[in-house]
């Protein structure tokens, strides 16, 4: 070792960097109000498209509905056109996981959905998911699954401070979903949104306590956990995008957009309808 006097070190400390040695942005408050707008505008997306969601209703319809809201409202769909996506949500259904492609496929009684969606208002992305339960003949082990998604995605969430790890959020998640006897999948994340729709940090929804990235104040990510009833194996249909459980099992996601505080979380995409989780209203 140097035992020579220590070598002058930066008053400014080294910028954060995730798990793949990215630059992970630290947001100002003007920045968490603009994510602020963008998350509300996101989450009232979702509440306008609650009250459609019904039996019968094909998810393309959804879509439309969707894709015409935000941009009477200012804003754009980030999925159309992004890396070739075709459509202004995501909405999938009962085995997929996410990333489905809105269609001519009509939701029926008893099937578990989740509506995807993210806003580009004034050049900030705002990203949120919530589940839906189509008509009111759910089988049981569905409706579990989605309120254990729930809670596992709140879970996440309320790990979230200045000094505690990614590592923390993960673990909180994956112990409350295979507590229950459900798997984490693995091969998707969240991440860290802003300007940009995926940013650095990536999002583990498994992990160990005081594992991986220091949370600091003016971090902004999503924590997205998809939970499968069955193994947490996926794969990709031919169309490059809907992503569907191996085992064919029922998967559920809930996201939320999230901003780390002096003292805690913010929660940037909460319903201004006060939803939460199923069955709405
Ligand atoms: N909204 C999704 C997420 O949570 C991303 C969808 S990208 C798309 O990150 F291209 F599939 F739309
Ligand atoms: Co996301
Ligand atoms: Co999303």
């Amino acid at each position: 070792m140097d035992t020579r006097a220590a070598r002058q070190t930066s008053p400014v400390a080294a910028p954060p960097v995730d798990d793949e040695g990215r630059p992970v942005p630290l947001h100002d408050e003007a920045a968490f109000e603009a994510m602020a707008r963008a998350g509300e505008l996101a989450a009232r997306t979702l509440d306008f498209v609650t009250p459609h969601v019904q039996p019968g209703v094909a998810t393309i319809e959804l879509d439309r509905l969707i894709d015409g809201f935000m941009r009477d409202h200012g804003a754009v769909p980030a999925t159309l056109g992004y890396r070739g996506y075709p459509a202004s949500s995501c909405i999938s259904i009962n085995h997929v996981v996410n990333h489905g492609i809105p269609n001519e496929r009509r939701l029926r009684e008893g099937d578990i959905a989740n509506i995807d969606v993210t806003v580009i208002l004034d050049g900030w992305y705002g990203d949120t998911s919530r589940m839906y339960l189509i008509g009111d003949k759910i089988p049981i082990r569905a409706r579990k699954l989605v309120d254990v998604t729930y809670d596992a995605m709140m879970a996440g969430i309320a790990q979230v401070a200045p000094g505690r790890t990614l590592g923390d959020v993960g673990h909180a998640i994956q112990s409350l979903a295979e507590a229950a006897r459900f798997s984490v999948v693995r091969d998707f994340v969240g991440h860290g949104v802003g300007r940009r729709f995926h940013d650095a940090p990536q999002v583990h929804h498994v992990g160990r306590p005081g594992e991986g990235l220091v949370l600091q104040p003016g971090m902004i990510f999503t924590i997205e956990p998809m939970i499968n009833a069955g193994r947490h194996e996926v794969k990709i249909l031919a169309d490059g995008w809907t992503t569907v459980t191996r085992d064919r099992s029922l998967s559920a996601q809930f996201e939320h957009t999230v901003g780390v505080t002096q003292d805690g979380v913010r929660i940037l995409t909460p319903s201004p309808a006060g939803y939460t989780r199923p069955p709405y209203g």
